[in-house]
């Protein structure tokens, strides 16, 4: 029987494909070297207790049977939630106390909900000997993702739990791994918080009132994907730069871009970046560049059109295993 198990999972950043990816089409996504750690101890008693420093709560406890009930935590909700769908699938006898150490901060939106909730799932399947796979910690991990913010299509899950780089189709339907050595990319974050669901509210919005047009651009989104996963590869980055230079254009159609995202990645481009785009949901949070031989040029671009450059490595493993006692 296991007392103490510390896991941790990757964040992520998003090549190519959002939006599109939560109405079917494919994505890109990338692991990155940022990871969360959850420690977990095992307790005689059925309750889950929840120390998380990096967002103030401590001490924070309630009965397994009460999980995901009454009053959710703010701080707590990712946890108790992935916590709730575990002992609710896996009876299991006792409970647990789960601390978080955070490599990164929430508010660069690297993924470090899905990363949160990917350690805990794990670090419950290992601490238990419940044995689940990375198939099972997906499908329990996006449901989590589902009940707290009701839409997503678990492109942050994926990289969370599988690491590296990964052709993504909405929900899972495929999920599959891209064997790549390099891929020199530059984040910049805008300082400005964004929200996810609440900007894929607003696309849903101007689908409805334009449902072939949007429809066209998801479907453009998605061969742009196509061949970003050839691009990648065969590590043809003049190809990738023009890929996420046309993918830009389409998230700007959908009406995500912001005046700061795009000062930033026309710095970038002007620096002589091979491509630049928007990470992510867009009305804030990062975006990404192509550096090419110009990675210091580029940097010095996106810093002074006000962006922070995030130093980031891509294709980090997945979910894993720190120590076990
Ligand atoms: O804002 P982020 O980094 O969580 O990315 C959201 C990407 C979307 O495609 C808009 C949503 C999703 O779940 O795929």
């Amino acid at each position: 029987m296991k007392h103490e198990v510390i896991v941790s999972a990757p964040g992520k950043l998003m090549i190519l494909g959002e939006h599109a990816v939560v109405y079917g089409r494919p994505c890109l996504v990338t692991a990155i070297s940022q990871r969360i750690k959850i420690r977990a101890v095992r307790l005689k008693q059925p309750v889950v207790k929840i120390d998380a420093p990096d967002v103030n709560l401590l001490g924070y406890e309630k009965r397994v049977a009460e999980l995901g009930k009454g009053a959710v935590n703010k701080g707590a909700k990712f946890i108790e939630t992935a916590a709730a769908n575990f002992f609710e699938k896996y009876p299991v006898a006792g409970g647990a106390k789960l601390e978080t150490v955070s490599d990164f901060f929430p508010k660069f939106g690297l993924g470090s909900s899905s990363s949160v909730i990917v350690c805990a799932i794990k670090s419950l399947s290992d601490l238990f000997d419940v044995g689940l796979d990375s198939r099972e910690i997906f499908d329990l991990s996006y449901r989590t993702i589902l009940d707290i913010q009701g839409k997503g299509s678990g492109f942050d899950v994926a990289a969370a739990v599988y690491g590296g780089t990964l052709y993504f189709v909405s929900g899972g339907k495929i999920i599959e791994p891209i064997a790549i050595e390099t891929l020199p990319l530059i984040v910049g974050y805008s300082g400005v918080k964004a929200d996810t669901v609440t900007l894929i509210e607003q696309v849903a919005q101007k689908a409805k009132i334009y449902p072939r047009i949007i429809n066209g651009v998801y479907d453009q989104i998605a061969a742009i994907v196509e061949n970003g996963k050839i691009a990648l590869k065969n590590e043809n980055w003049d190809a990738l730069g023009d890929l996420m230079n046309f993918n830009q254009g389409y998230l700007e159609s959908l009406g995500v871009g912001t005046k700061k995202l795009s000062d930033m990645v026309w710095a970038a481009i002007d620096a002589g970046a091979r491509g630049a785009k928007i990470s992510g949901a867009g009305g804030g949070d990062c975006i990404v560049a192509l550096a090419g031989g110009t990675r210091a040029a580029v940097e010095s671009a996106i810093e002074a059109a006000g962006g922070e450059i995030i130093k980031v490595e891509m294709n980090a493993p997945g979910v894993k295993v720190e120590q076990c006692v």
